[in-house]
């Protein structure tokens, strides 16, 4: 039976993985959280993982704090560089099978087409800059790792966008949303059933591939169709991001070109509407 190794067991899509493992009984699932696999601490990291000696590594384990890095530079980079690095080498000198997730946010939001796995990288904010970090050491140290960028996670378990706009939505007559950053949401349900694709294929083809669900939209939009899904009055109004300021700036446009992960592991990309639709049930 192959083993499996979550990291960051109690973030979004590792508690997603959580549920869907138990329809995966054929394979030992190890979940971690911060105390069993700790990505702040190398030496501690590697003992861990000499300790679980998995044949699967899915790092979902992250600094993901992304305004909270602008001021914590050195442990982001910790988490989303270094320790990738040591769990690649790790990967590589072991033999592992290795799904690290990075981000849309390695991009700067200059473009206006969906953006291809090789599209230019070119990150404009500090959390942006360690996943990319992270992506290019997981490739160095490991050819064999397979990277996925996802975007705009959001799901039943942590905190995230959707869970915020339902509560503000309860509470506020009207809300302000930004309406100039584009992108598509991730139901890390999806991601992670997705992961789990790629794991059960025979085909094991290393790089970079995108994943979110499909559909183009704002914040705002996006907003817009959790007011409707939810029922609720409160008005929403969209701004444009210069009336929101941020510590840390947000790409423009973000959108995820998905073709890769469908034609290679034959995945069907469900719309963001079907599955944002699971969070009122
Ligand atoms: N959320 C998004 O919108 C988004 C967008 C694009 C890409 N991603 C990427 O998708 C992946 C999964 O994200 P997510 O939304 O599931 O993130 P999440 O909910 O924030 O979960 C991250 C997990 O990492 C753990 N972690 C953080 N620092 C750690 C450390 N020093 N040692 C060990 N564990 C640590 C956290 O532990 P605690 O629970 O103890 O804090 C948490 O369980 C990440 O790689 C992220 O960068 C996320």
């Amino acid at each position: 039976m192959e083993k499996i190794l979550v990291t960051g067991a109690n973030g979004q899509l590792g508690s997603e993985l959580l549920i869907l493992s138990t329809k995966y009984s054929n394979y030992e699932w190890v979940f971690a959280d911060r105390t069993q696999i700790t990505l702040d601490d190398l030496e501690v990291l590697e003992k861990q993982l000499n300790d679980i000696r998995p044949e699967i590594i899915l790092n979902c384990g992250a600094y993901t704090a992304v305004d909270k890095a602008e001021s914590e530079k050195e442990i982001a980079f910790t988490v989303n560089y270094s320790a990738v690095e040591l769990i690649a080498k790790y990967a590589f000198k072991n033999n592992v099978k290795l799904i690290h997730i990075s981000t849309d946010y390695v991009f700067d939001g200059s473009s206006s087409i969906a953006l291809s796995e090789e599209a230019q990288t070119n990150p404009i904010n500090i959390y942006g800059a360690s996943k990319r970090a992270g992506e290019v050491a997981c490739l160095n140290e490991n050819p064999n790792s397979i990277i996925i960028r996802t975007s705009w996670v959001y799901s039943k378990f942590g905190n995230n966008f959707v869970k915020t706009m339902q509560r503000l939505m309860k509470e506020k007559e009207s809300i302000n949303v930004v309406n100039d950053q584009i992108g598509s949401p991730t139901y890390a349900a999806d991601l992670a059933q997705a992961m789990l694709d790629i794991i059960k294929s025979p085909n094991w083809i290393p790089g970079i591939y995108n994943y979110s669900n499909e559909g183009e939209i704002s914040w705002y939009e996006f907003a817009l169709s959790i007011k409707e899904l939810g029922g609720y009055s409160c008005n929403v109004g969209g701004i444009p991001s210069a009336s929101y300021p941020t510590p840390a700036k947000r790409p423009e446009f973000s959108l995820l070109d998905k073709k890769k992960i469908k034609i290679i592991y034959n995945l069907d990309v469900p719309d963001y509407k079907e599955s944002l639709r699971k969070m009122f049930v």
